[in-house]
């Protein structure tokens, strides 16, 4: 499964186990607060990593001479940015992309529940949780924040298989006491004593997080969210993750079933949902107080935009998020979504946020939608101090792109003049051949040997 620089080298002696060359790329803050400024570019750079982490990045042609000795691995012309972060997946529907609902809520019927169901069986998980973690590098995503199943085993399984391949990685075992069949629900109760043991087990233990994961306000009722922001204040140091406003069917029936709340928003505030370390999925159709209570809180809303369209959910509006659009929106992140979501590769997913962004009159720039699928994710998972940037102490993920990676990439590349030319390309035109390696604290685990 590993290729690592060093196995194809001598032991380290010196100061770096590997050096990558290649196209550096990557962004110090968000491009449109900061400017160009955040934007960092560096053709014919290098990377010394050590013990899985950076500890050098500059020009090769600076390399100290400490790093002299260790095997180099060089991408050329290739683009190293930082591996992508997707804070938006769900495990079990690895396989269930272009599943043609009527919407979101028949969607579930149809497709998520019944497969689902299958994670009862822990074998079925385990081998599923390869393959997931497997689709993720082969597209450069190398950290996630994931849904597993409602079943315990199906959490430890896909834990057990991101700890093997040494990857950041947040889940948390899906909340769902009604509005779901039978074989998927649990209880105020038991999901939230399996989630306390998971925590135990998982929370901490190398690069792996605990997320609790109440699906939505449709499928947990009042007395699992009251659990949920119990849990939430008993283990601060975790993340919350569900999904919010993301059809007018949805929101319609929560405003039924929580009548005396203000919005759907108000119902996860209600219970103690809202705070920095609270992601958000989708968020299409938030009134402006919701967006500014969000805002309050530190949470992130996570833009999921090939899933919206697949599924009809609606056009995210990225204006309110764009540092002009006025202070106090939640932090804005970008995620896949799989399996509602069209496919894996984050390039890809952020072209589908330009086109959307396009229909609503609004401009997404490609620096910053390069930007928001690393170190934006990042921070909106509070993982910004290890991960989404090419310094040194971060760890050595990378996502390596050949931007002439097909004939028409290639010829189109030829064409581009700036760095914002050759990322929207890569953009609207990527998929998972632009992926030439990934990176995972400091080994190279795609492509695998063979
Ligand atoms: N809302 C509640 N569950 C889901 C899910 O699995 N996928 C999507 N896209 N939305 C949801
Ligand atoms: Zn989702």
């Amino acid at each position: 499964m590993t290729t690592s620089c060093p196995s194809s080298g001598p032991p380290a002696r010196n100061g770096a186990d590997c050096v990558v060359l290649g196209r550096l790329i990557d962004f110090a803050g968000d491009p449109a607060a900061f400017g160009a400024a955040a934007v960092r570019d560096l053709p014919g750079g290098a990377l010394a990593l050590k013990e899985g982490r950076i500890v050098w990045r500059g020009a090769a042609a600076g390399l100290p001479a400490e790093f002299g000795d260790a095997p180099q691995r060089d991408y050329g012309r290739c683009l190293v940015l930082p591996g992508f972060v997707d804070p938006h997946i769900h495990f079990p529907q690895y396989r269930i992309l272009a599943a043609g609902g009527r919407g979101l809520l028949d969607w579930l019927d149809r497709f998520a529940f019944p497969e689902e169901q299958r994670y009862a069986d822990g074998d079925h998980a385990a081998a599923a949780a390869e393959m997931f973690l497997d689709l993720l590098l082969a597209h450069g995503t190398t950290a996630a924040l994931v849904f597993s199943t409602v079943h315990e085993e199906a959490a430890d399984r896909l834990f057990a298989a991101a700890e093997r391949r040494g990857m950041a990685v947040a889940a948390g075992k899906t909340l769902m006491d009604r509005n779901a069949p039978a074989a998927l629900r649990d209880s105020a109760e038991t999901g939230l004593r399996a989630s306390e043991r998971l925590y135990a087990r998982w929370h901490g233990r190398g690069r792996l997080r605990y997320a609790l994961s109440p699906r939505f306000a449709v499928t947990s009722g009042a007395a699992q969210l009251a659990a949920a922001g119990e849990f939430l204040k008993s283990y601060p140091d975790a993340l919350m993750q569900t999904h919010l406003s993301e059809t007018e069917e949805e929101i319609a029936e929560v405003v039924r079933l929580f009548p005396d709340c203000a919005d759907y928003t108000d119902v996860y505030d209600r219970f103690g949902l809202l705070g920095p370390a609270s992601l958000f999925a989708h968020g299409v159709h938030l009134s402006a107080r919701e967006r500014g209570r969000l805002g309050e809180a530190g949470s992130a809303v996570v833009h999921c935009p090939t899933s919206n369209a697949f599924l009809g959910s609606g056009l995210f509006d990225i204006g309110p998020y764009s540092p002009d659009g006025g202070t106090g929106a939640p932090r804005l992140a970008v995620a896949t979504d799989i399996g509602g979501g069209t496919g894996y590769s984050l390039p890809a997913t952020l072209g589908s946020a330009y086109r959307t962004a396009q229909l609503r009159g609004r401009r997404l720039a490609p620096e910053r939608a390069f930007y928001l699928a690393t170190f934006g994710n990042a921070e909106a998972l509070g993982m910004e101090g290890e991960i989404g940037r090419l310094e040194p102490g971060f760890f050595a993920d990378l996502a390596v792109l050949d931007p002439r990676a097909t004939p028409l990439l290639a010829a189109r590349e030829a064409l581009s003049e700036t760095l914002a030319d050759t990322l929207l390309a890569l953009m609207i035109l990527g998929d998972d051949r632009i992926v030439r390696a990934s990176w995972v604290a400091g080994r190279q685990l795609h492509p695998g040997p063979g």
